[in-house]
């Protein structure tokens, strides 16, 4: 089989993602690995169903599973307790039972909704994830986490709910339109700044983009997720502080997204708020300016905004960081880098840092 193998594991979990070309043909045999059980559910969005549902059905029929599809609306909006319950009353109703398990097939929100439905159903049977943009393979599919949204904000209902295998088909990006593209490689380049100095500088010296050639991309999302792979390791649940260093950027970025009611996508704000965390670091971590010049080359590299849009109120990002979560006893924990490859979180940083990397955006 032409792929790799990571794997993944910490307390009281261990699994692989697969990541290579033309993986969803094989994903049968893979998935045959790792289960003996028979009816499964493929959850899918209107878009990676069109795409890819009846070759991933294919492709498990062929190892006597008997699948069945269920498809749902694109978009966020789809991450609501009502649609899991949907899919759950669906489900009962097509017979499947504890014996049965899920798999995930699309982007982030199709693998965070279908990986909630997989840990409630029944109280919890397997779940496969079959991810279909790139955030999906090098983020979100990865480290269990699982849930869906409320009206008072994202990802407020969830449970930690590890996939017992994940496959990644990169042929499956190439239907992926650029603007979701580069929401993926808005968190490759956090976890370059994070913990790859050597991704940093390959992304930057590269000359063809890099979505243009196959190998080169199976071997960047290999990266990525053994770069998140070893950090879900050691802190799946976010006790220790490792698993927050993967919001860096984060905290501005989330802020630009409530102060926009989610107009500009999560990548983008990341982007953004990744600008905005190299400031603070060289205000409190010893970040240098020059480093903080090759995030904002990279990121423009890579078509990703490092500005604020006209119009966005500054106020109302300051607003929705104050209410951020990440603030614990009234103490900004926010994530500094003092060099491109390493990164720590910081009780130093205070809210007239954060105004003031704001205003410069
Ligand atoms: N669980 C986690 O750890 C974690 C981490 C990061 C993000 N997330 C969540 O992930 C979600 C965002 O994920 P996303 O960026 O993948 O968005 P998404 O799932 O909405 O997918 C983006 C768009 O691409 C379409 N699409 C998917 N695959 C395609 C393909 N191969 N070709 C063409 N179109 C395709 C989808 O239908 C959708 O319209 C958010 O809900 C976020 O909260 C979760
Ligand atoms: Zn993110």
């Amino acid at each position: 089989m032409n792929s790799d193998v990571i794997e993944i594991s910490g307390d009281g979990f261990r699994y692989s993602a697969f990541v290579g070309r033309g993986l969803i043909a094989k994903a049968g045999e893979i998935a045959r690995n790792v289960t003996d059980r028979k009816h499964c559910t493929i959850i899918a969005d209107q878009n990676s169903a069109r795409f890819f549902s009846d070759r991933v059905c294919e492709a498990f029929a062929s190892r006597n599973f008997s699948p069945q599809a269920i498809t749902i609306p694109a978009g966020e909006k789809s991450k609501s307790l009502m649609q899991a319950g949907e899919l759950c009353d669906e489900m009962i109703k097509a017979g499947f039972d504890r014996s049965s398990f899920v798999i995930g097939l699309g982007g982030g929100v199709i693998g965070d909704i279908s990986g909630f439905v997989a840990a409630i159903f029944q109280r919890g049977i397997p779940h496969i994830q079959i991810p279909t943009t790139l955030l999906a393979m090098v983020d979100s599919s990865i480290g269990g986490k699982t849930g869906v949204n409320l009206e008072a904000g994202k990802n407020l209902v969830g449970v930690i709910h590890h996939p017992a295998v994940i496959i990644c088909d990169v042929d499956a990006l190439e239907t992926l339109p650029p603007q979701e593209l580069r929401q993926g490689y808005a968190e490759i380049i956090k976890h370059a700044i994070i913990r790859d100095a050597d991704m940093f500088d390959d992304l930057l010296s590269s000359q063809v983009p890099i979505h243009r050639s196959g190998d080169a991309l199976v071997e960047l999302i290999r990266r990525n997720i053994a770069i998140k792979a070893r950090i879900v390791a050691v802190d799946d649940r976010e006790m220790s502080g490792e698993r927050a260093l993967l919001n860096f950027g984060h905290t501005v970025g989330h802020g630009i997204e409530r102060a926009t009611d989610f107009k500009i996508p999560h990548g983008d704000c990341v982007s953004i708020g990744m600008v905005a965390a190299c400031a603070i670091s060289i205000q409190r971590a010893g970040f240098s300016a020059k480093q903080r010049g090759q995030v904002v080359a990279l990121l423009k590299k890579f078509s990703l905004p490092t500005q604020l849009p006209a119009g966005v109120d500054r106020e109302k990002i300051i607003e929705a960081i104050a209410h951020d979560k990440k603030f614990l006893g009234g103490k900004i924990r926010f994530v500094v880098t003092p060099k491109i490859g390493d990164a720590h979180v910081s009780s130093d940083v205070t809210m007239d840092d954060i105004q003031a990397a704001i205003a410069a955006l």
